[in-house]
């Protein structure tokens, strides 16, 4: 374990002096949190692949108001990309992550090696089957249904080394959401999964790490999804959701983008929907701008 004591500036904000320990091996971080389950105190886990923005500050913060301990992971997972995909150049700054953290309440940071996660001989996989993990994302021609095995087998490791009581993930990742719930309920993990609303920048676009790989120019066409979506709400909630989709994918065009997906499904089951009921409906969007795939999503409430 290296115990930190921090002390940083990022852009203007002062970062306060804190301390949090990191763990890289599986055996240390489960004899650090023996006495405080023992003490039974509760535990909250935020799993990320750093970069920190503030989305995953504010899933920090929450687990700081909720929980006894607050534990944060950090890990580029492999297991959750594709060949061709951007394993290599995702961004990595451990350091101001630490600070970050610790600033936003973290006690306990998980930053394991790949042979840690994945030692040799690693055989098993975690897989949600079905409709969750083959639409949007999980179609395969886009991501596929690998990447959420890659991510469910990532999580489930999460959940058993740190029993969490609470693990919070983004709503920006709407579907990867939905299936960490129906994994955590169908193998009985005995946490509660809060999905906390989407962060987004000043003009709207949605906080992610892959943000940084946009262009100035593709950077201000960005700010088309967000746009998008609020006239897919606007015009799902005055005329119909047929028409809501028309009119975002209007604007999409009018900002020079094409749509890997945009469509409405039901937010929980990821049917396929054709207008307002009585429950969420989740206008989810993916496209490539530039050199980052960035997607995007709108939760409209009944
Ligand atoms: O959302 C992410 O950053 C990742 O998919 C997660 C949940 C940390 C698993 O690697």
């Amino acid at each position: 374990m290296d115990r930190m004591n921090l002390n940083l500036v990022v852009g203007d904000t002062p970062i306060r002096n804190e301390a949090v320990s990191v763990y890289r091996a599986r055996a240390a971080l489960r004899a650090a949190l023996e006495g405080p389950r023992r003490d039974r105190r509760t535990i909250g886990l935020v799993p990320t692949m750093g970069f920190l923005h503030e989305g995953h500050l504010s899933l920090l913060r929450a687990a700081r108001a909720e929980c006894d301990l607050v534990v944060m992971s950090l890990f580029v997972n492999p297991a959750q990309f594709g060949p061709g995909e951007d394993l290599d150049r995702y961004p990595r700054d451990e350091e101001r992550d630490l600070w970050l953290a610790g600033d936003a309440g973290a006690d306990v940071v998980y930053a394991p090696p790949v042979a840690e996660v994945y030692p040799d001989g690693f055989a098993t996989a975690v897989a949600v089957s079905g409709q969750l993990t083959e639409v949007l994302d999980g179609d395969p021609a886009r991501r596929s249904p690998a990447h959420f095995r890659g991510v469910t087998t990532v999580v489930a490791k999460l959940f058993n080394l740190v029993g969490p009581d609470v693990a919070y993930f983004g709503q920006k990742d709407a579907q990867q959401a939905a299936v960490i719930r129906r994994m955590a309920a169908d193998l009985d993990f005995p946490v509660r999964i809060e999905v906390l609303p989407i962060v987004r920048e000043a003009d709207g676009l949605a906080m992610s790490s892959r943000n940084a790989y946009l262009e100035p120019a593709d950077r201000e066409r960005a700010v088309a999804l967000s746009r998008a979506l609020i006239t897919v709400e606007r015009e799902a909630r005055s005329a119909t959701l047929q028409a809501g989709l028309e009119a975002g994918r209007h604007e999409l065009a009018a900002a020079g983008i094409e749509p890997e997906y945009l469509e409405a499904r039901d937010a929980e089951r990821l049917d396929p929907v054709a207008e307002l009921g009585d429950r969420p409906v989740l206008v989810a969007l993916a496209t490539q701008i530039g050199a980052a795939r960035l997607i995007d999503n709108v939760l409209i409430q009944p």
